[in-house]
């Protein structure tokens, strides 16, 4: 976590610049993921490898940005580093250009092949339930470090001006129900119905409920952020064309499954908790649904009539 807060401070001291020294657009390669690279997914994937690298504790580091996982010291027989790490260095790329929130996802785990060997693929394709912590930070109007080692969620504000975190928000528990509800829901002629019937649900009012507000801002860190403090659900479903969904089941769904758990929220794939999915390739995409308790467990019914 030390190696973390360093690297979240050179990240966000870029982010904060990025406009004066020409690091906002991309670089003109495709990621793994078939995405254009932007200057900034670049920095903070490297940023953030470096950093946790040089401290004697990671084995193994797996990114959104690396075609394959990263072994550290892997021939160092006296090499005693226990975790692996796996990132999305820069959530919601998109939105770098035009000032709008961006983040970064972290997940941990203890190896499961032999301390003092190469890690190998095994130690990265656990399942979420296996994460010893998880986390992300926030670059908004402020900074926030917020993460789980499995007992609760605390969010850490930094403090711009002397480079500390502090615990701004202790014990954070998402409201169990909530009247927010984000999705891109310009692709909803390629959902499936019982999906579609959902947002019908979302959208109507009656005397037992108000039509919900649609908030969708396309960082994935910022809309769960806020509907993790004020109740609400994300959803990225699969559609027509991205049958798998599009988040990253590693360095995405897991990390925020796990935090929505801590904090009494919801998160499901739409039949049940990401976290008990036998990952099969490292940047495995599922559809993903997080947020408030009551809200997960509503949709999940409606999601029910496309099996
Ligand atoms: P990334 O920038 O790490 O590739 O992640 C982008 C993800 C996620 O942050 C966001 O919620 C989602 O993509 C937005 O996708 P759409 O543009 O399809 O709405
Ligand atoms: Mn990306
Ligand atoms: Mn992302
Ligand atoms: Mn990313």
């Amino acid at each position: 976590m030390n190696g973390i807060g360093l690297a979240t401070k050179i990240v966000n001291h870029e982010v904060n610049k990025a406009g004066l020294v020409d690091l906002i657009g991309e670089v003109g390669e495709i990621n793994v993921q078939g995405e254009a690279q932007q200057k900034l997914d670049l920095m903070a994937n490297h940023t953030f490898i470096e950093t946790l690298s040089k401290r004697e504790i990671v084995c193994g580091i797996a990114s959104e940005e690396e075609d394959s996982f990263i072994s550290i010291n892997s021939f160092d027989m006296q090499n005693k580093n226990k975790y692996v790490l796996l990132i999305d260095p820069l959530d919601g790329s998109s939105n770098i250009d035009v000032n709008v929130s961006v983040g970064t996802i972290f997940s941990i785990y203890r190896r499961v092949t032999p301390i003092g060997s190469p890690v190998t693929i095994e130690d990265f394709l656990q399942k979420g339930r296996n994460q010893v912590a998880a986390g992300y930070i926030i670059y908004g109007s402020s900074t926030m470090l917020v993460f789980t080692t499995g007992k609760g969620v605390n969010g850490f504000t930094l403090n711009q001006a002397l480079g500390t975190f502090y615990l701004s928000h202790p014990n954070i528990k998402q409201p169990e129900d909530g009247a927010m509800y984000s999705i891109n829901e310009g692709n909803a002629d390629f959902f499936t119905t019982g999906l579609n019937n959902y947002l019908r649900y979302c959208k109507a009012g009656d005397d037992d409920k108000m039509p919900y507000k649609a908030r969708y801002v396309g960082s994935l860190v910022a809309d769960f952020h806020r509907n993790l403090l004020k109740g609400g659900i994300y959803l990225y479903p699969k559609s027509a064309f991205d049958r798998q969904g599009k988040l990253r089941l590693l360095y995405e769904c897991n990390p925020i499954a796990f935090i929505a758990e801590q904090a009494g929220g919801g998160e499901s794939d739409g039949k049940g908790s990401v976290l008990d999915i036998e990952p099969t390739e490292l940047h495995q995409r599922v559809p993903f649904f997080t947020g408030s308790k009551n809200m997960v467990k509503k949709l999940e019914s409606f999601l029910k009539i496309d099996d």
